[in-house]
Parts: structure tokens; sequence; C-alpha cells
């Protein structure tokens, strides 16, 4: 057995394809580099999920019927909010998340999740809840809803380019979770619900909070090479890197960091990030030999949406928008061609 399934292949996919030796990330044949500049977030929704969510799929249908989804989502948010706005957001979320009906279509899921998210920053610093404007794209919509405001175009575009960047990448454990739940004919609902559960942890989407946690933690210090040596002195793990299938720099992380620059191009955030990944580059090589541990995309990606000002409690929330429609298209594939998921175990406790 391969611990951790390393290396294992456990379904058989059109929908992505991510080579962590070359430094590639494809969805539906198209490099994501590509897609960030010229199909945007609702484009690229529309390419993962045609044949599965629908056929001949265009970004501007997905933009309207997404725009429609957020304002039927609006008018349900009174029935869960109340108890959710108490808990910390990544679980007042979950709460979002479980009140879906069980029909839920892919677009009330992802309409779902954009106005809970929203209402969430919103409800919990005490503010007005915004209502959707359906002709908006998702970053903008939820730009405006977040912050009660329209906002700079570069901002939006910031959070397009995010929320593609992120869109999929291959089986990760949330995918996988959402494919499992799917095997069994559970509804869509249910396995976004999962893998949302699987995403929340800190060696998955809970990294790009603890990921800018380190980067204070380090700036404070004074002293990148001092603390990063303490830190794996002490058995802790550098947030931001290492991937189970990225043995390089994740490139990913270079869509956004060129983001950053043009947002900030003398931010001495960034700088300082830049010093911490040559530094923790060369550290863990020394640490854990042979184990090609490299930046993954969490630093910038956390850079990111604190430069155009999502709450750092929400990271975690806003990176799932990003990633739903990709659990959707896993699980709605999964669900037209794949058997049930049921591996099996060794049995290696007492015997009788
Ligand atoms: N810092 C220090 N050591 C590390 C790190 C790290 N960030 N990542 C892996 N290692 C070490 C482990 O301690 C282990 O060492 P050992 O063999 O001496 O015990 C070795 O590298 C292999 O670790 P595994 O956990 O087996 O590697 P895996 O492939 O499961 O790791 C993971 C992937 C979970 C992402 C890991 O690199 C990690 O914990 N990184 C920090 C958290 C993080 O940034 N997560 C975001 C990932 S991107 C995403 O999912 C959205």
């Amino acid at each position: 057995m391969r611990d951790g399934l390393e290396g294992i292949i456990a379904a058989e996919t059109i929908i992505s394809h991510v080579d962590g030796e070359k430094g590639i990330v494809w969805v539906r044949g198209h490099d994501i580099r590509e897609l960030v500049s010229n199909s945007g977030y609702e484009g690229t929704i529309a390419l993962l999920w045609n044949g599965f969510a629908g056929g001949n799929l265009a970004r501007s249908g997905v933009c309207e019927q997404l725009g429609q989804a957020r304002s039927a989502a609006f008018r349900q948010v009174p029935a869960w909010l109340g108890v959710a706005a108490e808990r910390p957001l990544v679980e007042g979320v979950r709460m979002a998340l479980a009140a879906i009906p069980e029909d839920g279509a892919p677009t009330t899921l992802v309409g779902s999740l954009t106005v809970a998210v929203a209402s969430l920053i919103r409800a919990r610093a005490g503010n007005r809840l915004v209502e959707p404007d359906g002709r908006l794209t998702t970053a903008a919509d939820f730009m405006r809803m977040m912050r009660g405001a329209e906002v700079e175009d570069t901002i939006v575009s910031a959070l397009d380019a995010y929320l593609t960047t992120v869109i999929d990448n291959g089986l990760g454990p949330s995918t996988f979770a959402a494919r499992v739940i799917a095997s069994t004919e559970a509804s869509l609902a249910s396995a976004v619900l999962g893998a949302y559960g699987a995403f929340t942890g800190k060696r998955h989407g809970g990294a790009p909070g603890l990921a800018l946690d380190m980067l204070d933690d380090i700036t404070a210090s004074g002293d990148i090479d001092g603390w990063l040596e303490s830190a794996l002195a002490q058995g802790r793990r550098l947030m931001g890197f290492g991937h189970r299938v990225f043995h390089v720099r994740d490139p990913r992380g270079d869509i956004l960091r060129s983001v950053l620059e043009q947002l900030n191009p003398d931010s001495s955030r960034l700088t300082t990030a830049r010093e911490v990944e040559r530094a923790a580059t060369a550290i863990l090589q020394r640490h854990k030999p042979g184990r090609k541990l490299s930046a993954n995309m969490e630093m910038d990606a956390a850079l990111l949406l604190e430069a155009i000002g999502i709450p750092r409690d929400a990271f975690t929330p806003v990176f799932a928008m990003g990633r739903i429609p990709s659990w959707i298209a896993h699980a709605l594939e999964q669900r037209k061609s794949g058997r049930m998921i049921r591996p099996g175990s060794s049995y290696v406790g007492p015997r009788g």
C-alpha cells in the first residue's frame, strides 16, 4: 500500500491534468495561464461543466445563470444566517452549505456559496447585508456584496484571476472526497459539503491564512533564517511549502504573483515573501534532503487576497469559491461514468 495513496490512479478524467514535475495545470485541455487571461472564472466554469451540467455552455450564459442563482440564494439567507453568523466564518459557511436543498443544481451551489461568504463577512462585522446584482460577474458581485459599495476594476480583475487560477488542481483531497460521495449516488449538495469539509484542513485549503500568519511572525522576528531554522527544529511545517504533486514551484504561484505585482509593484510584503521563499527553499533542502519541497501557491494567494481586502478568516471560504466549480464537475463526471468508490484495507490488528 502507498501511504496516503500517493501515486495511486483513482479516476479517469477528461476534466483536468496536473504534472508536478513540469509545472503544468490543464483544465479541459487548456493551460491555466491561458484560461486566466482569456476565459475568466465564468468562462472556465463553462468549459469545466460542458457535457456534465449542460451542453454548449458559454461564458455569458454561465454568468447570467450564476447571477440568477445568487439572487435566489439571497432569499434563503434568513433560514440559516442567525446561527451561522455566531460561529467562526469557516464553520458558518459549512452551515450555509448544509442548508442547500438536496436537489440543489450546480449554479445554485456556486451562487449560494458566493452569497453565503459575502453575507457572513458582513453579518459578523455587524453590517447590513447587500443584495446581489445578478448582472455582474461573480468576482464583481462578491466584492460589491462584501464591501457594500462598487469596487475598482483592478480589484475585481484580481479576484477573477484568483478564482480562475485555483479552480481545479486534479484529484486533490477535496475533489477526491466529492467523487467518493458522488459515487454512492448521493446528491451534488452532499458532494460539495463533504468536499468543503475536506478542504478546510490546514494541509489543504486551510493553508493560506496560516501562511500569512507565518509571514507576520517571521517579519516581527526580524530574522528570517533563525525563525525558519527554529520552526523546523521544533518539527513544525512551513506553511506555503510542499505539495503532494508539485515538486517544482507551483505555476499557479507565478500567475498570482504577477497579478500582485500589477496591483502593487512596490509592496514590501511581497519583497519579504520572496526573501522568505528563497531562505525556506534552501533550509528545507538541508533539513529534508531528497524531498524536493518548493513553495506552493499559498503565500502568493494569501498576499493577493489580503491586497484586495479579503479578511484573513475568509481566505479559505474564498478559496472554496474558486474550487467549487471543479468539485461539481468531478462529481458529475464520477456519477456519469464511475463505479462506486470502495477501496479495501489491510488488517494489521490483533487476530482473535
Ligand atoms: N514544512 C516542513 N516539512 C515538510 C513540509 C513543510 N511545509 N511539507 C512536507 N514536509 C516534510 C514532512 O515533514 C515529511 O518529512 P519526513 O519524511 O522527514 O517525516 C516529508 O516532507 C513528506 O511529508 P508528507 O506529509 O508525506 O508529504 P505530503 O505529500 O503529504 O505533503 C502537504 C503535502 C500536506 C501539502 C505538506 O507539504 C504540508 O503540510 N505543507 C504545509 C501546508 C500547506 O502549505 N498546505 C497547502 C498545500 S496546497 C493545497 O492543498 C491547496
